[in-house]
């Protein structure tokens, strides 16, 4: 199994993940009702966020956490649905990866997603 070296890596991913998201009724509702995500115009900006992320490319200029405040806002995201979010991810990613960056961007996930978990704990208290 290979490490990832190029945005088309990044695209199988994303790709992969978003299956897994969109099969999971205890989460798929949120991409396909609370905010009616259309999948060729997302997964570019994710292969993107990840590729400026992981492989040093430039390009993701939004403000992501705020981002999901708004989704939270609309649909509370739950400590659950992080927790089920970040095994798809991190399962996608050992299907199909295996070496240094795949272990990073499993880190920066966690590490982003506990970020936001903290942003939305705060709005609530
Ligand atoms: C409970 C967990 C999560 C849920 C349910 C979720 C859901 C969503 C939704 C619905 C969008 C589309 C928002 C919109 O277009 O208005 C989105 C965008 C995005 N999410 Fe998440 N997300 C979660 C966690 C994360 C984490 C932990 C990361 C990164 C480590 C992440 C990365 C992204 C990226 C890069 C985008 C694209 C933002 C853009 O359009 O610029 N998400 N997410």
């Amino acid at each position: 199994m290979k490490d990832f070296q190029t945005q088309d890596d990044l695209y199988l991913l994303v790709d992969a993940f978003y299956k897994k998201l969109l099969a999971d009724n205890s989460i798929s509702y949120i991409f396909t009702d609370v905010v009616k995500i259309k999948l060729e115009a997302h997964l570019p900006i994710l292969v993107t966020f990840w590729s400026q992320a992981i492989l040093g490319t430039g390009g993701y200029t939004k403000n992501l956490t705020q981002i999901h405040l708004d989704v939270n806002a609309k649909s509370y995201l739950s400590p659950e649905l992080f927790a089920i979010w970040l095994r798809h991810f991190y399962n996608t990613v050992d299907e199909n990866f295996k070496g240094e960056k795949a272990e990073q961007i499993k880190t920066q996930a966690l590490s982003i997603g506990t970020i936001m978990q903290v942003k939305i704990k705060n709005e609530r208290s």
